[in-house]
């Protein structure tokens, strides 16, 4: 066997530990996630989103004055330069996760101590941008529908401000918690794609703006971030429940993926997907427009034979549908899934950082290794 041969490739990283952590645990094959050792039932039924960012970033529960403080430096930090608010006018016209991409890299230019990697420093600026986010998003989805940008309240919780930046209406208690819950689920997921390019750029000891530019710009595609917005354009395409069959049927046939289903890691339901779920039946209850619930309860009824094969609903399947039905536009559904994803990212730049090397694979190279340069005239 040549040398060549003997290189073990692993296609897609599938399966390999790139370092260890103390972020996030997943158990695919039971469908088991913990964040900082507590399982996800149990932060999704009783946290919210300020208390898990707390516990990604600080690694323990917090106290309550603990808590407070930490809420009070979210609120702080929420409000964004004017200059960002410029930038975001000129990328108006763009889609939502391309302006939060640009706006949270923008923002280097007005940080003092940007190249400044200390844990602390990097701790602090991920802070900051965890509460920048949804102020960025929703600004710039006003401006691209041609209204101003609404100021953020510090009257209400991370995931309550968003709806109310969006609309400029004090949003329902109980879509703010959903919200909310929605953000707690997707704040963390171990070495996934967007994580894993945050880490890279932390691994050359680039700085957190870099980090989380990187991660939003790899969230963005549909095999990651970008499928709870599928989701609704495939309920969309079915048109109503008694279609969803054959749907799945013809997609299965021709070979193309149902969006919202499947999983690298996974090979039972995802844990998240429950808890969404249950929380768009009951508000496709409360708001009186059962649609969306019934067709994606079709399609994976459709499903089931393959969730038994290990391509189950993720937790992007149902979270397409509280977001319609909560009239969130199409275009905020993935900068959703970031700005829970920003205590994630940074959690995960501290480990780098903390414990530091440069993450550089190998490619094996297949070409040819003998071309004869010819020069241009003899072309
Ligand atoms: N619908 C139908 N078939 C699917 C599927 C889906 N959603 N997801 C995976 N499969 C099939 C694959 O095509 C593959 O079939 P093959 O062995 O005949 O080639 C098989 O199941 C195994 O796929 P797997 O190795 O588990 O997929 P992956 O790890 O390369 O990809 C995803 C994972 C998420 C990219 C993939 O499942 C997908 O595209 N899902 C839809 C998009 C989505 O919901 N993304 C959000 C993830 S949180």
């Amino acid at each position: 066997m040549s040398e060549q041969e003997k290189i073990d490739i692993r296609r897609g990283l599938r399966d390999v530990y790139i370092d260890r952590t103390h972020s996030s645990f997943i158990d695919g094959k039971k469908g088991h996630l913990l964040y900082r050792g507590f399982n996800i039932d149990d932060l999704a039924q009783n946290s919210c989103f300020e208390e898990t960012a707390y516990l990604l970033l600080y690694g323990d529960l917090p106290s309550a004055k603990q808590l407070s403080d930490f809420d009070d430096l979210l609120k702080s930090s929420r409000t964004i330069p004017t200059e960002i608010l410029e930038v975001l006018n000129i990328v108006k016209a763009s889609h939502p996760m391309d302006a939060l991409r640009t706006a949270i890299s923008a923002s280097s230019a007005l940080e003092n101590d940007v190249e400044d990697i200390s844990l602390e420093s990097t701790l602090m600026k991920g802070i900051k941008l965890t509460a920048m986010a949804p102020t960025i998003v929703a600004a710039h989805y006003r401006l691209s529908i041609g209204k101003d940008p609404i100021s953020p309240r510090d009257d209400l919780s991370h995931a309550g401000n968003f709806l109310y930046m969006i609309s400029g209406e004090t949003p329902d208690p109980e879509d703010a918690a959903l919200i909310d819950k929605d953000f707690v689920l997707h704040a963390e997921h171990g070495i996934n794609a967007s994580s894993f390019a945050a880490r890279i750029a932390a691994s050359t000891k680039a700085d957190i703006h870099c980090a989380v530019t990187a991660g939003i710009a790899v969230l963005k595609g549909p095999s990651h971030g970008g499928a709870a917005e599928g989701v609704m354009q495939m309920a969309l395409e079915i048109g109503s429940k008694e279609n969803a069959r054959d749907y799945v049927k013809s997609r299965l046939k021709n070979r193309k993926v149902i969006v919202g289903f499947g999983h690298r890691v996974y090979r039972t339901e995802d844990p998240r997907a429950k808890h969404l779920k249950e929380d768009a039946r009951k508000l496709s209850e409360r708001k009186g427009d059962p649609k969306w619930f019934g067709i994606l309860e079709e399609v994976a009824d459709a499903m089931e034979p393959y969730a038994r094969k290990g391509i189950a609903q993720n937790v992007d399947f149902w979270s397409g549908a509280i977001y319609q039905i909560l009239s969130i536009p199409e275009q905020l559904y993935i900068p959703i899934f970031a700005m829970g994803r920003v205590p994630g990212w940074t959690a995960q730049v501290l480990e780098q950082l903390d414990n530091n090397i440069l993450l550089r694979p190998r490619l094996l190279y297949i070409g040819d290794k003998n071309r004869e340069y010819i020069k241009m005239e003899n072309r």
